[in-house]
């Protein structure tokens, strides 16, 4: 059984939907998910769940971002994954950290990348007149929300979207997809899907 640690910010809606999969004779088990921000709701989902959670806070290392990532390798050596999901983690990894990881870090960003990495994805589609967005699920490498992308689901945009009404458009795909290539890349197929 391979282990999956998810480092998370948010709400955790895709780390719920992650772990919800990893049930059964799924060929994976949550076995961290790790937090940037003691706030973060979906803590306490994890803990619901049964899953071990840690939280590195990154406003204890102003600037230093060597050091936070030094804190989040302490909660990942003892878990001891075979694979990160990235689910709504809002902090730039450094090449250094993605490195180790290399090949067995996969993130979700909510456009279809190559188009508008980084924050704002939604606003920025709307702007462009977009017939079309959605969400990617790439592998991590030290470019920011570059790297080899696995998955794609794709919504129309419609008249009138706010970036609020993309965002909820989007998001059940997200947890559709997310889940898909995670299981997909356990059982070693890297080759690109798109839903639906
Ligand atoms: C998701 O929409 C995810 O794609 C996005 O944050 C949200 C997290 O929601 N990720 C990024 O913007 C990464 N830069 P969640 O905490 O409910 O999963």
């Amino acid at each position: 059984t391979q282990r999956v640690a998810i480092l998370i910010s948010g709400s955790g809606s895709n780390m719920v939907a992650l772990a919800q999969s990893m049930q059964g004779d799924h060929p994976a088990r949550p076995c961290l998910v790790l937090s940037n921000d003691p706030q973060a709701g979906g803590l306490a989902k994890a803990q619901a769940m049964g899953i071990p959670t840690a939280v590195v806070d990154h406003r204890a290392f102003k600037g230093d971002r060597a050091g936070f990532e030094a804190e989040l390798l302490k909660p990942l050596r003892d878990a001891q994954p075979d694979l990160i999901a990235l689910a709504g983690f809002m902090r730039v990894l450094s090449a250094d950290f993605v490195r180790r990881f290399e090949g067995r870090m996969l993130n979700i960003h909510p456009s279809l990348l190559p188009k508008y990495k980084g924050l704002n994805t939604y606003a920025r589609a709307i702007e462009a007149g977009d017939a079309e967005a959605g969400c990617t699920v790439h592998e991590v490498t030290a470019e920011l929300d570059d790297g080899p992308i696995l998955g794609q689901a794709r919504v129309p945009v419609l008249s009138g979207d706010t970036p609020a009404t993309l965002a909820a458009r989007i998001l059940p795909l997200e947890h559709q997809l997310y889940p898909l290539v995670l299981r997909r890349v356990v059982s070693g197929q890297r080759d690109f899907i798109t839903l639906p």
